[in-house]
């Protein structure tokens, strides 16, 4: 039997050696070396048919700025032979919010296609006709899509089997139970006059637990209002937190 092909990511840009970049290094770099992902980055340009290898032109209907082709695009999507198995994504500050359950979805498939977006957009019939997906790393708007490219493959990289050594710390953090993680400390036991908070050395472990547990509530609450609510709703936390912490 041959065995599964690792998960990869193919990007299309206009800047290939973007790429690996950060990805190259610590935890996401040595799973790469050592064959546990793959990356493909793709020079949309290449797909270019003019003289001028030109990829942008200017916006129907006037205004600042450039649009990628429609045809170059498309091309450079074809030309991957990549078929609806694989999400095809378009990173882009339209696009909808990435969330940590997305990442998961991601991480558990057999990775995606990556657009990445250059100039004021993607000309919509590309978008419409490739069935491309529309996702946003946060309110801002960055230069391109391959910093918001790099920070998605990040997350999903880290969720891969075999790359993070410790298998909890991939559930235990931010945002796997809806919450915000709990403060962390380690020695030296008084840094500046501070101590480490007595419960934490305790040995109490279930003091311990419910301690984080009310520190991470007092956070979400005060911090992130949004996934405060909605945790509420699930009943994983209360309608107010149990301890009250400075946001
Ligand atoms: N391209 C430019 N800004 C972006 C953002 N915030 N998210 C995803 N892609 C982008």
């Amino acid at each position: 039997m041959t065995p599964p092909s690792p998960w990869r990511a193919t990007v299309l840009t206009l800047f290939p050696e973007m790429f690996p970049g950060p990805l190259g290094v610590s935890l996401a770099g040595r799973a790469l070396a050592s064959g546990l992902w793959q990356l493909e980055a793709r020079d949309i340009r290449a797909s270019a048919t003019d003289r001028h290898r030109s990829v942008d032109d200017t916006p129907a209907g006037g205004g600042p700025g450039m649009v990628l082709r429609a045809d170059v695009l498309a091309a450079a999507i074809d030309a991957t032979g990549i078929g609806p198995e694989r999400p095809r994504l378009l990173m882009s500050p339209r696009g909808r919010p990435l969330t940590q359950t997305r990442v998961t979805e991601l991480a558990r498939g057999p990775g995606p296609l990556i657009v990445c977006g250059r100039f004021e957009g993607v000309d919509q019939r590309v978008i419409d006709g490739r069935g491309l997906e529309e996702v946003s790393i946060g309110d801002y708007v960055l230069s391109g899509g391959e910093i918001a490219a790099l920070a998605l493959i990040d997350a999903c990289v880290r969720l891969l089997p075999g790359v993070m050594g410790k298998e909890a710390s991939g559930t235990e953090e931010s945002f796997s139970d809806g919450l915000l993680e709990y403060p962390q400390y380690t020695r030296p036991q008084l840094f500046e006059g501070v101590p480490i908070p007595a419960i934490l050395t305790s040995g109490d472990h279930a003091k311990v637990a419910a301690w984080r547990r009310a520190e991470s509530e007092a956070l979400t609450a005060a911090r992130r209002p949004d996934l405060w609510e909605k945790a509420a709703n699930r009943g994983s936390g209360q309608k107010t937190p149990k301890n009250k912490t400075d946001g």
